[in-house]
């Protein structure tokens, strides 16, 4: 197996094929596994990859149980004619963790970018990486977080959910602390589709805007954010338990197609914050 590697900027792993005409199955399993666990995301760019979604499933299959949904296995995260739901637009998507409104919480997702956008129409998945952030944050304004938690109601066409989670909680399999967060999206945005509910508890319910926007500013930091430009081929890891994700807008008509699989990871996770779901 013969890669080069490079950091990504702040946080993450870039792994490429040296010689052309490799295919991904070639870098070893355990390799990729030890990656995420290091690097938290890791982004496979220039490697032969699948021929379609079952080769995908197949592939992820290798790593362990995938998550299934009423759709299926994948999710093809692509813009659809009439959108009920801002996924399947091409509006922005909040910051927030993968399964928060499921009964069980993927470890890690696997995206396979089908047909990227084209850089100039944006459309990046964005990362943030809740460890690096809590690490580097002063003690006094992690301290001041771990009193607050937020409460979250989600329905759309495949959940109707209610979820509570504190802000900071512990990594289920690991010894450092995360940050479960999923962003309210901007109230008078009346372009993006299906508003979820969002409650904060532990915060004057005058100083809700305030504390977001304080959070945000954060998260959003260019030190603390990544944000994958895609490209056509691309394979990314993400470490669902300590990073958040969520997607800039792009532009209506571009040619974005993603494939998403959720890996439930060695022990499943059953979600500990869901209050509901139906
Ligand atoms: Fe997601």
């Amino acid at each position: 197996m013969n890669v080069k590697l490079t950091k990504l900027k702040p946080f993450g792993l870039l792994v490429e094929p040296v010689e052309v005409n490799t295919v991904i199955t070639s870098v070893n399993k355990e390799y990729v596994e030890r990656l995420i666990d290091t690097e938290h995301l890791v982004v496979l760019r220039g490697f032969k990859s699948f021929r379609d979604s079952d080769d995908f499933v197949s592939y992820c299959e290798e790593f362990s149980a995938i998550s299934v949904w009423p759709f299926g296995k994948v999710l093809e995260l692509v813009v659809h004619e009439t959108p009920k739901d801002h996924i399947f637009d091409n509006s922005y998507i909040p910051l927030h963790w993968d399964g928060m409104y499921r009964s069980q919480v993927p470890a890690t997702q696997v995206f396979h970018c089908v047909s990227a956008p084209g850089k100039e129409h944006r459309g990046g998945t964005t990362f943030v990486n809740t460890k690096q952030v809590l690490e580097k944050l002063p003690e006094n304004y992690v301290s001041s977080l771990s009193d607050i938690s937020c409460t979250y109601t989600r329905k759309m066409e495949y959940y109707d959910s209610k979820t509570q989670a504190p802000l900071i909680t512990k990594h289920p399999d690991k010894e450092y602390d995360v940050i479960r967060y999923c962003e309210p999206p901007t109230s008078n945005d009346a372009s993006f589709i299906n508003h979820p509910g969002f409650e904060l508890s532990g915060v004057p319910k005058e100083d809700t805007t305030q504390f977001v926007e304080g959070l945000n500013a954060i998260l959003y930091a260019d030190d603390n954010l990544y944000t994958h430009r895609w490209e056509t081929g691309d394979v990314v890891f993400s470490d669902n338990h300590t990073l958040l994700h969520g997607r800039e807008s792009f532009t209506k008509g571009a040619p974005r197609h993603i494939r998403r699989v959720q890996l439930l990871g060695k022990k499943p996770l059953d979600n500990p914050h869901l209050i509901y779901t139906k």
